[in-house]
Formats: structure tokens, C-alpha cells, sequence
């Protein structure tokens, strides 16, 4: 018998203390969790059931899709589409909204997900994740539109992620907090592991693909190069970088102990703000990093306060460590 808080009965608990909720909340998110249990297993299994490797086709960011972008993809539709919880869904490997199927009621929320982020690491064995934000819709049990989906990442009500790496774990925020959860495959369960997490306000350790180093602005080219110069240079000590290339490891890496990530605006396409999409990378990870205490900014705005233009709108993200996300800051201050 488990000995640990379920993350039903987490949120259920967690409802019961909000004025007028009806549990649909609750059911929903029991379909996300179901939904990630599933990739979560097909991940595991991988090549015993002939889910890696590459297709033919690109998605609407022109990125080749693996085979697991689309099955995965598929998992968070087919778990979330029917229970009438939900007005629309919105995925990085969908080019326009998902709507509802006819024969399903809709809902009160829109939710919007990176079925399968780092997905350029899956053949290689190394971690994955999804994530996803629940929002509200505007118009409750109304087909959604693009338009409907626009909201400020401080509109969020749920963010989430996954991350398949060693264990499978869970990591949420409803407003209140961060929690973790890892997957007790023997019981199907998630199980609060990580209560109130926090990110240290300190770090000595950065993320950044330092390929790019030729396209950066001056204030990260200044931010870094101080790093590298150690205990030498002006900030006078030594600093451990990590890079994994899913921001869903080096979230969790920096909620568990501290560290800055970075994937900051670029010259490299003048066309791109940056690589990372807002409203599904970008807002839910800043909404968690937040609410553990964490900056998240493009390097001149906060990114919640963006009002996004279109679906798979890009952005700048510099996000982690308080006090070393305000140094970045700083630089674009003064540049
Ligand atoms: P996705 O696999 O969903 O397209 O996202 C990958 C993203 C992000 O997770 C990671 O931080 C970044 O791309 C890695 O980019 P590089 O390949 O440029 O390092
Ligand atoms: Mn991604
Ligand atoms: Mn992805």
C-alpha cells in the first residue's frame, strides 16, 4: 500500500478550498494525467514498439516531426477531447486550433501543449517532456478560435509538465505553488514527492546552446562571457554549464536546484524573436518558474504580460535563479 498524497486526491483537496469549483477542474486534469501516463509508457517502451525515428512530414514551425511528435500529439487529443471539459486545443504540431469533435460536448478551457519537447533527444535515449497551460475560454461551450487562445500568460490557469527522464515525473501549478509528483508505475499513480518547490535565488550554473554565441546581443554576449571568466572576471567565481536541449530537463533541473536557462532573441533569423514558442514553452514554464520563485523574462519584459499574436508566436526566454535572472536584466537595462 502507497503511503503518499495521490495527485487526485492533491487536487481534489486543493479544490475544495476554492470558492464555487464544480470539480470539472479536477476532471480535466485526471485526462492530462492520463494522457501523460500514456506517452509516458510509449516513451519507455521506444524502439520495442517501433516509435522512433523520423517522419517525412514538417510541422508549421518547418521542423522535420518524429514519429513520436505525432503520436503523442494524438495521445493528448484523444484523452482530452471527449469528456466536454474543454472548447478547443492548440499544439506545437498542429497548424490551426483543434476543434471538439461534433459528437462531444464543449467546455469551460482551452488548453494548449507541447505534446513532446526535445524531441530531437528521443532517439538518442535522453530526456523528453510535455507541457501544457489551461486556460479559461472566453465564451464557455463555444467552439474556440485562434483569437480565444491569445491570453496573457497571466491568464493561465493550470501549467504544467512532464518529464520522462529517469522517473516519470509530474510538475504543476494551479497559482498556488509548485508541486512535483513522480509516477509510481507499480500503482498507476502520481505521487507527491516534491511539495512547495523552490528555486534556490542563487545559482552558479547557467544553460545556454553557446552554438549560437555569433547571433546573440550584446547584453547575453557580456552575461556569458563574465560566466566563463570565472573567479578571474567581475563576478568572482566559477561557473558549471549544463545545455540538455529540452527546456523540460533544464526547468526541472532549475526548480530543483537553482541555475539560469536562456534561449535569448538571436540575429541568426531576423524573422524569429527567438526559438521558443510562447504560448506553449514559454508561458507555462514561466508561470511555473514564478511560482517557484523564479524570474522568467524575454530580457527587456516579463514574459505572463505578453499579449500573443498568433498561435505559435516565438519569444525570447531568460528564465531561473532570482538573483541571476536580475543580472541579465540589468545588461539589457543598460545596453
Ligand atoms: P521541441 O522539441 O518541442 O521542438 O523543443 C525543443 C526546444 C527546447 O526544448 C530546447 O530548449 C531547444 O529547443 C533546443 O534547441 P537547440 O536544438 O537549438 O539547442
Ligand atoms: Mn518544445
Ligand atoms: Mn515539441
Amino acid at each position: 500500500m502507497h503511503t503518499g498524497t495521490t495527485l487526485t486526491q492533491f487536487i481534489i483537496e486543493e479544490q475544495r478550498h476554492i470558492a464555487g469549483a464544480t470539480g470539472e477542474f479536477t476532471a480535466l486534469l485526471n485526462d492530462v494525467v492520463t494522457a501523460i501516463k500514456t506517452i509516458s509508457n510509449a516513451v519507455n517502451k521506444g524502439a520495442l514498439i517501433g516509435v522512433m525515428g523520423a517522419l517525412e512530414t514538417e510541422n508549421v514551425q518547418g521542423e522535420t516531426q518524429k514519429k513520436l511528435d505525432v503520436i503523442t500529439n494524438e495521445m493528448m487529443i484523444r484523452n482530452n477531447e471527449w469528456a466536454g471539459h474543454l472548447a478547443g486545443m492548440a499544439s506545437e504540431e498542429m497548424d490551426e486550433v483543434y476543434p471538439i469533435p461534433a459528437q462531444y460536448p464543449l467546455g469551460k478551457y482551452l488548453m494548449v501543449f507541447d505534446p513532446l519537447d526535445g524531441s530531437s533527444n528521443v532517439d538518442i535515449n535522453i530526456s523528453v517532456g510535455t507541457i501544457f497551460s489551461i486556460l479559461r475560454a472566453p465564451v464557455p461551450n463555444r467552439a474556440a478560435t485562434a483569437a480565444d487562445f491569445l491570453q496573457p500568460g497571466v491568464k493561465q490557469v493550470c501549467a504544467g509538465y512532464a518529464l520522462y527522464g529517469s522517473s516519470t515525473m509530474l510538475v504543476l501549478t494551479t497559482g498556488h505553488g509548485v508541486n512535483g509528483f513522480t509516477l509510481d508505475r507499480d500503482i498507476g499513480e502520481f505521487i507527491l514527492t516534491h511539495p512547495g518547490m523552490k528555486i534556490p535565488a542563487d545559482t552558479k550554473e547557467f544553460a545556454i546552446n553557446a552554438s549560437n554565441q555569433r547571433f546573440w546581443e550584446a547584453p547575453v554576449q557580456r552575461y556569458v562571457a563574465e560566466c566563463l571568466e570565472g573567479s578571474t572576471g567581475p563576478r568572482g567565481r566559477d561557473f558549471n554549464m549544463r545545455w540538455v536541449a529540452s527546456m523540460v530537463a533544464e526547468v526541472h533541473r532549475i526548480l530543483t536546484r537553482g541555475g539560469i536557462f536562456m534561449y535569448p532573441r538571436d540575429t541568426k533569423d531576423p524573422g524569429k524573436a527567438g526559438k521558443l514558442r510562447l504560448l506553449y514553452e514559454a508561458n507555462p514554464m514561466s508561470f511555473i518558474v514564478e511560482q517557484a520563485g523564479g524570474v522568467s523574462s524575454t530580457g527587456y519584459e516579463r514574459i505572463l504580460d505578453m499579449t500573443p499574436e498568433n498561435l505559435h508566436q516565438r519569444v525570447p526566454v531568460i528564465l531561473g535563479s532570482k538573483n541571476e535572472v536580475e543580472v541579465v536584466l540589468g545588461y539589457h537595462k543598460q545596453a
